[in-house]
């Protein structure tokens, strides 16, 4: 019986934010145990010339300020992304702003990029040893109508202490976020951020790559996948939280405003996944995130094109050992369909 069977339950008699905060101040004061490692060479990989020993990663906005970017890597993913981190560190959403939907295995959250600051976080971020692969999620105050500039001093203040970049224009929270992933902005906003990371790091360091949402028509798919071919950016993550509301939801919390995560985004971010790939035809590696629980939901991530995964929400109900239930699983289901490496099932559904 694992930790979490245990301390689950205590905490889900809190708010959601408050167990969160918790959560984090545990990890920090190392009150966490670290999880038992599993290794096992057919899930590793080279990706942007950095070895993913498992394609498992935590998803962005778990540890938004970088206060436990190593104690998340313990925990037996093979990657982990900090932020959203903010040119300058902002409040966010007014409480409550983060909402179980117990019965859906969802989250709502209207959080609005809460964090400490590029200044902060990049203060942690120089003082880690860094082993083990860190990735840096990029977004913008809500007051600066310079959205290009925001995610350009996010590149210069990261770019040099981080594994890999995100440009982070998907949010729900932020007002007009979103719309910088029409076609025009996304070209302006993409050229400038490449070429502060060219001027920041050497080349081939710090790839970068777009998070974007899974509420797109199919021209928004088209004309973004073509503007991240032409800029020549690194890769894409599909997809961020969804502001649809399934008729299918069940719980109490289910009218709240927001970006809704977890099981209810699966088949959608999956689809979107699997569109995008079909675009994007090999020319850069994708991240599939939405909904995973299990290692049957990442493998059909990795199937449907992604070459890593990455997950938050499925952790609020099943707790850190999930990581190693779906590694062991995924490893296990790559064996018995014949393959000798997971880079040899990616994409193997378009
Ligand atoms: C509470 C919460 C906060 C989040 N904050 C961010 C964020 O700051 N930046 C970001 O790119 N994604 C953020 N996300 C989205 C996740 O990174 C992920 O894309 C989404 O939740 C879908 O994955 P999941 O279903 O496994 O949770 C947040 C998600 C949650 C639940």
């Amino acid at each position: 019986m694992g930790l979490y069977s245990f301390v689950g339950p205590i905490i889900h008699m809190m708010d959601a934010e408050t167990a969160h905060g918790l959560a984090i101040k545990a990890f920090k004061c190392g009150l966490i145990p670290k999880a038992k490692p599993f290794h096992d060479p057919i899930l590793s990989s080279n990706l942007w010339g950095l070895n993913f020993s498992n394609p498992v990663g935590l998803a962005a906005g778990f540890d938004k300020n970088g206060e436990v970017p190593d104690a998340m890597l313990s925990q037996g993913f093979g990657f982990t992304e900090i932020g959203s981190v903010t040119p300058q560190p902002q409040a966010g959403n007014p409480k409550p702003r983060l909402f179980r939907l117990r019965d859906d295995k969802a989250v709502i959250n209207r959080m609005g990029f809460n964090n400490d600051g590029l200044d902060v976080v990049a203060q942690r971020l120089s003082a880690r040893n860094r082993n083990g692969i860190v990735g840096a999620n990029l977004g913008k105050n809500k007051t600066q109508e310079d959205a290009t500039a925001d995610y350009v001093a996010g590149t210069k203040a990261l770019a040099g202490l981080s594994d890999y970049l995100v440009v982070n224009v998907s949010s729900p929270n932020t007002p007009g976020l979103r719309a910088l992933q029409n076609k025009d902005q996304l070209a302006e906003l993409l050229r400038a951020v490449l070429s502060a990371r060219n001027e920041t790091v050497e080349k081939g360091k710090a790839p970068l790559l777009l998070k974007v949402a899974p509420d797109l028509s199919d021209e928004d798919k088209t004309d973004i996948v073509a503007v991240a071919i032409e800029t020549g950016i690194d890769g894409m993550i599909v997809s961020n939280t969804t502001i649809e509301r399934p008729e299918s939801l069940r719980s109490a919390h289910k009218g709240e405003g927001g970006g809704l995560s977890g099981q209810p985004l699966f088949q959608a971010s999956s689809k979107v996944l699997k569109e995008i790939a079909k675009e994007v035809d090999g020319r850069f590696p994708l991240i599939g995130v939405g909904g995973i629980s299990n290692a049957d939901q990442a493998y059909e991530k990795i199937k449907n094109g992604a070459s890593l995964v990455q997950l938050y929400s499925a952790l609020v109900y099943g707790g850190f050992e999930l990581v190693r239930e779906i590694n062991e699983g995924l490893a296990g289901r790559l064996k018995r369909d014949g393959f000798k490496n997971i880079s040899e099932a990616i994409g193997v559904n378009l």
